[in-house]
């Protein structure tokens, strides 16, 4: 049995033959507020991982350099080995969530430019807003790293939101992370799936997203379902 290196609410990394290589598995588990909120639905590791392949090969053809491999099966991906960068880094098209929250502002206002934040990846902290000062002084990247980051971030997010349009899904917002290899090269990391995006039919504004979770307001799986079925349709 290969060595369990980590453990997330949602995956975990596993060691392989090869040392640059690592193995992700992906749980059933879905957690919220910081893992206060705790269920597991039968089905969504296969359903984030098939979405999330999709979605890191369209990223890698229009030239985002990310850690993945390759899909082994339904719920594991071989991916280039990397240190994360402590940082969930952050972007936002239109306003919900932890923005409305903190700052009182109005729900739902479509951003002329997209806001982009990042947080310190620290579930002990609850995962703090800061800065890029902040990231520097806590040594958590440097200011190049810092500015490749940003620069990454937006073209993905002019891709993905082009990508959903094409299934009628508004991209609201999402978080991403970043790793370095050991060669110094930054890739994309982690995934993008229904966990970690926002997203909005654009006649209904439904949700399509962790959010039914969250606040109880629909069905993960069938939601999840949704989302690959428009994705599988074009
Ligand atoms: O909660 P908040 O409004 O800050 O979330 C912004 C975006 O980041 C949402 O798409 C959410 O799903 C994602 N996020 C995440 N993991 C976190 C915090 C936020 O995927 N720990």
């Amino acid at each position: 049995m290969a060595e369990l290196l980590y453990e997330g609410k949602a995956k975990q990394v596993y060691a392989t033959e090869n040392p640059d290589q690592y193995l992700i598995h992906n749980k059933d588990d879905a957690t919220a507020g910081n893992g206060v909120k705790h269920d597991q639905f039968a089905g969504k590791g296969v359903l984030n991982n098939t979405i999330s392949c999709i979605i890191f090969n369209m990223l890698e053809e229009a030239g985002i350099k990310t850690h993945l491999i390759e899909k082994l099966n339904e719920r594991d991906v071989l991916v280039k080995k990397v240190d994360i960068f402590p940082l969930e880094v952050i972007i936002r098209n239109i306003t919900t969530g932890s923005f409305c929250k903190r700052l009182g502002a109005p729900e739902g206002k479509v951003l002329a430019e997209p806001i982009y934040e990042l947080c310190y990846k620290n579930d002990d902290f609850g995962d703090p807003l800061i800065n890029e000062d902040h990231a520097v002084v806590l040594e958590l990247a440097n200011r190049e790293e810092l500015a490749f980051i940003k620069e990454a971030t937006l073209k993905i997010n002019e891709l993905l939101k082009a990508f959903f349009l094409e299934f009628n899904l508004k991209l609201v917002d999402f978080k991403i992370e970043f790793g370095k290899t050991a060669d110094g090269e930054i890739l994309l990391a982690d995934e993008i799936s229904p966990d970690s995006c926002r997203l909005w039919d654009v006649e209904t504004n439904q949700k399509y997203d962790k959010d039914v979770f969250r606040q109880d307001i629909g069905d993960l799986i069938e939601t999840y379902k949704e989302v690959l079925a428009r994705m599988e349709k074009k």
